[in-house]
């Protein structure tokens, strides 16, 4: 059977994928930010997945803003890099797992998760700066597969925090219900605090950064129980990427180490975080 290894929730910015792309990872703007990645990039080398299950947002990149589903899944043979403006990334495509994208989006539907299926999607910062996080040199191919599973939440109104974690928890049993085995990791990208437009654009609230931080561990529940409003208020109109991190935790089991964590600001207009768990499986 399937089982979930670790799980990695983590800022997607896309500067820090230029820094990566544009070799400027020992600047001094940015040589803080990914100090703090190297445990963590230590210890996932050690640990690598077969399949990366990456919940993200696109950035309305791939999917016009003509029509934004609540959820989706892609279910395609490999993802190409999004063009976002200048070029795509030069980083390689993204291989996927039809085989567990079928199996999820068939126990979704079944859960009562109406995911729309993308059959075709190019990945934009959203999914391809969490997978450099992951591997900074991937060389040809990164190291494993990938379902990207998207999540709307840049148009009002987004999916409840609530029902992300509900999500999660539902994903997480179709992973463990795949009768193959399979080493799955579960990325929760975007956030922390950040704003980039209208009359607070810029903010950041490390007060709320930490306690998230902090809770997404051990009471997720705290977090699933706060409003959009809540969010939005809290960590910024593009802040409320958080509710991506609780479809992670949701896929975790209730047992998880945490492994390691950093916390930077700025990075770009973005209190970046990391944070990594370990999958210590059911009680
Ligand atoms: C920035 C952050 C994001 O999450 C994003 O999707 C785009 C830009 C930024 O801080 O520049
Ligand atoms: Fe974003």
């Amino acid at each position: 059977m399937a089982e979930i290894i670790w799980g990695l929730a983590t800022s997607h910015v896309p500067s820090i994928g230029a820094a990566m792309d544009h070799h400027k990872t020992d600047d001094p703007y940015w040589k803080p930010l990914f100090d703090g990645y190297s445990p963590a990039r230590a210890w996932m080398a050690a640990h690598p997945p077969d399949v990366a299950v990456i919940v993200y947002n696109d950035h309305a990149n791939a999917v016009d803003l003509d029509l934004v589903p609540t959820f989706g899944i892609g279910t395609a043979e490999s993802y190409d890099v999004a063009d976002e403006g200048w070029g795509p990334r030069p980083v390689p495509p993204v291989a996927g797992a039809p085989e567990l994208s079928a199996h999820l989006v068939g126990e979704l539907v079944d859960e009562g998760f109406d995911l729309a299926t993308f059959h075709r999607l190019d990945v934009d910062h959203g999914l391809t700066v969490p997978l450099s996080v992951y591997c900074p040199d991937p060389g040809d191919a990164w190291p494993c597969a990938v379902v990207p599973v998207l999540v709307n939440v840049i148009q009002y109104p987004q999916p409840t925090a609530a029902r992300c974690y509900a999500l999660g928890k539902a994903i997480g049993r179709a992973i463990r219900s795949y009768p193959r085995e399979l080493k799955v990791a579960v990325f929760g990208t975007g956030g922390m605090s950040h704003q980039l437009a209208g009359a607070r654009a810029g903010l950041i609230n490390p007060e709320f950064d930490r306690m998230f931080l902090q809770a997404i561990e051990s009471e997720p529940e705290k977090l699933a129980a706060l409003s959009r409003d809540d969010y939005i208020r809290e960590a910024g109109t593009e802040g409320i990427e958080l509710i991506m991190w609780l479809v992670m935790r949701g896929a975790m089991s209730d047992r998880i180490a945490r492994v390691h964590d950093t916390y930077h600001v700025p990075a770009s207009n973005t209190a970046a975080a990391l944070a990594l768990f370990e999958d210590l499986g059911e009680a």
